[in-house]
């Protein structure tokens, strides 16, 4: 039995965590999220605890941390809040929807989620608080690094090296064996033929 968990963050992608932690038997502490007032339920049941400095108030041995910000492609909010509570101590739960097929020959590191419906194959790994969003595919001997974020429906292929950092748009598609650079973007529903670099946007063509 995992220790109990606390969500940073009470919007939409904290919803869907809340609903994966339920069905994964997760003891869920409460929310932190400054724009609810402390006390107020949310998920039906879930108490605001206050703003994120609330955590402090709570031994980081006795329990685990859940990020529940969304991924967004121009900002690395999810990484500043993930690095101000590792830094303190605290540790981060990797979160898998019981829909995922997770090969177990890959390597899910802590923190990472993993939504319902996607596909992790053989001899993959998953970096530290990364998302594998809803239905999408890390096919194998594919690395994703730290804090990046495969958006719903986009397939990586074979052999792939996504660095830290990435943002994979949703419904992109990044072909066999090539490089994305940290912190590169990939637009949604781009087909990538060729290596990103470092901090590269790419848009299609
Ligand atoms: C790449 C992205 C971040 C750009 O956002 P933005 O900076 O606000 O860009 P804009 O919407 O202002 O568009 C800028 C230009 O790029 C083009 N563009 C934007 N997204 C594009 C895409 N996916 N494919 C092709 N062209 C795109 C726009 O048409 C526009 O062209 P123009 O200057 O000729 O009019 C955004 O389009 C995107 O793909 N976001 C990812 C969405 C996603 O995956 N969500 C998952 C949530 S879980």
């Amino acid at each position: 039995m995992s220790k109990p968990v606390i969500i940073l963050g009470g919007g939409g992608h904290a919803g869907v965590l809340v609903e994966t932690l339920r069905l994964t038997g997760s003891k869920i502490v409460g929310i932190t999220d400054p724009s609810f007032q402390k006390g107020t339920l949310l998920y039906d049941d879930i108490p605001v605890l206050g703003s994120d400095e609330s955590i402090k108030e709570y031994d980081p041995s006795k329990l685990l941390l859940v990020n529940g910000l969304g991924p967004s492609p121009k900002e690395n909010s999810r990484e500043v809040l993930s690095k101000q509570f590792t830094t303190l101590g605290y540790e981060f739960l990797s979160v898998i929807h019981p829909s995922a097929y997770v090969s177990p020959n890959a390597i899910i590191e802590a923190g990472a989620q993993i939504m319902a419906g996607a596909v992790i194959q053989n001899g993959c790994s998953i970096g530290f608080c990364s998302v594998v969003n809803t239905g999408s595919i890390v096919d194998h001997d594919s690395n994703v690094g730290d804090y990046s974020h495969i958006a719903p429906g986009a397939v990586i292929c074979g052999g792939v090296k996504v660095g830290r950092g990435v943002y994979v748009g949703t419904g992109s598609v990044v072909i066999e064996n090539l490089s994305l650079g940290n912190n590169s973007l990939l637009a949604a529903g781009v087909t990538l033929r060729k290596n990103l670099k470092i901090g590269e946007l790419f848009y299609g063509t």
